[in-house]
């Protein structure tokens, strides 16, 4: 089966055509064009200017994807649906639709969270065993899915106040390193010492499973307020520049702690068999070795690699494959808000 996918959630605007069978999945192309560096310039995403920028990018984008593909040999359309800004996802299940409709192909309406989660079926398509619980960490969610078949997926939890990319940008800010803070924060940690501020982590032990009904929910918005703190004091004492490197280190350490923990005890309570993450948070190297580590060989470990972590369209045609549910296009629509059932 060969499916055309299209994702323009969020800042990114990408085409992919994956071939996939019973045994395997190939990436034909996957076509990402990027806005990151106009908003880095703004200090963050402004929604109009990505939706703009989704339209001038995503003809070019297709194109590229289809390349070297006849579209006869195109089986369905794949395209994200929600969550993300309304104006860019608009833009892509708007182009989907008329492919649908041009060509009389099915398609399938993909949730973009989902998608991170399938992103690991692109290169481990036959190792991963579920039952699973799975983290998928992004810019605007963090959630702890119980995975115990691809037709039953259960929302354990996500963040109640920040999602902890969120955090990672927000702090990121505060410390002048620029958007998005991430991949900032990960650079400066390398340098500094991460035991030098002790940062809280909030929600790490709440008592999940004697909640009625049981909460697996997260919490980051305390760790930006005591890092405001830490760094107010800093810059009252003249000596923030030199401790950037050793904020960055303790954040970083904060909220891989917090991640990585709170997955475990999920994966012990439920007693999977593996813990699959993704999410652009997932290309974080300290958290994919601190998940590693502490997992030993209790479970079975899957993250995407780093280009498969941060949103994609071959994704959300792994996604489509596996929840195959197609639609008719007039039945298709953008759902900002889209979560899980
Ligand atoms: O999944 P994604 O690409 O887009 C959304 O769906 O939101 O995730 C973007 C988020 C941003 O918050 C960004 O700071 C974070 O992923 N991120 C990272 C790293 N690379 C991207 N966070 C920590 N360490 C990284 N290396
Ligand atoms: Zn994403």
């Amino acid at each position: 089966m060969t499916i055309l996918a299209i994702e323009t959630s969020c800042d990114e605007t990408s085409a992919a055509v994956l071939d996939v069978d019973k045994t395997s999945m190939r990436i034909i192309s996957n076509i990402i064009a990027s806005s990151l560096s106009l908003h880095a310039k703004s200090g963050g995403i402004i929604p109009e200017t990505a939706a703009r920028q989704q339209l001038k990018y995503m003809i070019p984008v297709l194109k590229n994807a289809m390349k070297n593909v006849s579209t006869k040999n195109i089986d369905c359309l794949a395209v994200t649906v929600g969550p993300g800004l309304i104006g860019s996802l608009l833009v892509g299940v708007e182009t989907a639709k008329t492919l649908a409709f041009a060509w009389n192909k099915p398609i399938i309406g993909v949730n973009h969270l989902l998608g991170h989660f399938y992103a690991n079926f692109i290169e481990n398509y036959q190792k991963i065993e579920l039952p699973s619980i799975a983290l998928i960490v992004s810019g605007g969610h963090t959630d702890l899915l119980l995975v115990k078949s691809h037709k039953n997926i259960v929302f354990l939890g996500g963040t109640r106040d920040d999602a902890a990319g969120e955090a990672f940008d927000k702090i990121g800010r505060l410390l002048n390193l620029g958007y998005p803070g991430g991949p900032a924060i990960e650079k400066e940690a390398i340098k500094g010492n991460s035991e030098k501020f002790n940062l809280p982590r909030p929600m790490l032990y709440s008592k999940n499973v004697n909640q009625k009904p049981p909460s697996w929910d997260f919490s980051f918005s305390g760790l930006k307020t005591a890092c405001l703190r830490n760094i107010d004091k800093l810059k009252k004492e003249g000596i923030l520049e030199e401790n950037i490197t050793n904020i960055a280190a303790s954040v970083q350490e904060a909220i891989t702690d917090i991640l990585v923990i709170k997955t475990l005890q999920a994966a012990i309570a439920f007693n999977v068999k593996s813990i699959i993450i993704g999410g652009g948070v997932c290309s974080n190297q300290a958290l994919c070795k601190k998940f590693v580590s502490l997992i030993k060989d209790r479970f079975s470990f899957f993250s995407p690699s780093p280009k498969l972590c941060t949103d994609n369209a071959a994704m959300i045609a792994a996604c489509a494959f596996f929840q195959h549910k197609p639609s008719p296009w007039a039945d298709i629509k953008a759902d900002e808000s889209l979560y899980f059932k």
